[in-house]
């Protein structure tokens, strides 16, 4: 079979199995299957999808299909420019968490102390550090080891300074003046996990999803927390879950001052900042 049919049949199959953007999504399996950038296709759309390509081709179809998400397939997100490694024991990166990052770069003073907490493959820690160069000091932390695993290869190849810790939150960090608290941390609720597309709901990891019945907990625990690790004048910058500004917000005591939230391009409220009065 040539790449022109095996991409016109791939496509044909997610799009009768409705699976979203199916000519994309064939691209880059047949990608990934090949080992060759998308645009070498247009190139060669009459060279032979030889035996170890063509089985690579189909298994990842199959697994498309079956609902695992591309990025689990292909094995790797682009973050911030950047290309980052997954595995299943990572939360995927999204786009959206790109505006936590853009907040935390327009604050963090040069140098910086910063934690980032629940870090996941490594994007925020690892965007941070090679943004703010090696001035930043950057510690993050997971209560996943496997994750910290993916997190600290990530780091490696990419040539980023992170301290990696693995703990609750953030109880194995002793440092109190940090200038920022950064976390993406997990917040759906509990109840609304059958709402979730099969995609996050069968292959996302758990922990990395869910944080109660109202999607508040770990927002809780780390506004406990926060007072205890940041300097005085010290930020604290989340990713917002859908609907939770006015929760997030009415957790804030009289010691937390400049609370800001930026809407992203959906224009849906999706960072809270707020700074300890100094
Ligand atoms: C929504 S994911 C975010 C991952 C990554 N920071 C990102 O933005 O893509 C939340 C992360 O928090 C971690 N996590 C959940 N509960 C935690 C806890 N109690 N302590 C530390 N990390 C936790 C999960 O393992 C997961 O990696």
């Amino acid at each position: 079979m040539d790449i022109r049919t095996a991409l016109q049949q791939g496509s044909r199959l997610l799009e009768e199995a409705g699976i979203s953007e199916p000519r994309l999504t064939a691209e880059v399996l047949l990608s990934h299957a090949l080992k060759k950038d998308r645009s070498w296709f247009y190139g060669h759309p009459e060279e032979d999808l030889d035996g170890v390509a063509g089985v690579r081709y189909n298994r990842a179809l199959q697994e498309r299909l079956r609902g695992k998400p591309c990025q689990y397939i292909i094995g790797r997100q682009e973050f911030y420019g950047r290309d980052f490694l997954l595995t299943q024991d990572v939360f995927i990166p999204r786009p959206e968490t790109e505006y936590v990052v853009e907040q935390a770069l327009k604050l963090a003073p040069r140098p910086a102390a910063i934690l980032d907490v629940g870090c996941g493959s490594g994007n925020i820690a690892v965007t941070l550090s090679l943004e703010l160069g090696a001035s930043a000091r950057v510690v993050a932390t997971d209560i996943s080891y496997a994750a910290l695993a993916v997190a600290r290869s990530n780091a490696k190849r990419l040539g980023a300074q992170v301290h990696f810790v693995v703990c609750d939150l953030a109880s194995a960090i002793a440092d109190h003046s940090l200038d920022l608290l950064i976390s993406n941390p997990p917040y759906i609720p509990t109840g609304e996990e059958r709402g979730l597309p099969r995609e996050i709901r069968e292959h996302e990891p758990r922990i990395a999803l869910f944080a109660g019945p109202q999607g508040l907990d770990v927002y809780r625990k780390l506004i406990d927390e926060a007072p205890r690790l940041l300097r005085p004048g010290g930020w604290m910058v989340f990713e917002l879950g859908y609907r939770q500004v006015d929760a997030v917000n009415a957790m804030l005591d009289g010691r937390w001052s400049d609370l800001l939230v930026v809407s992203d391009l959906a224009g849906l409220p999706r960072v809270f900042v707020a700074r300890l009065s100094a």
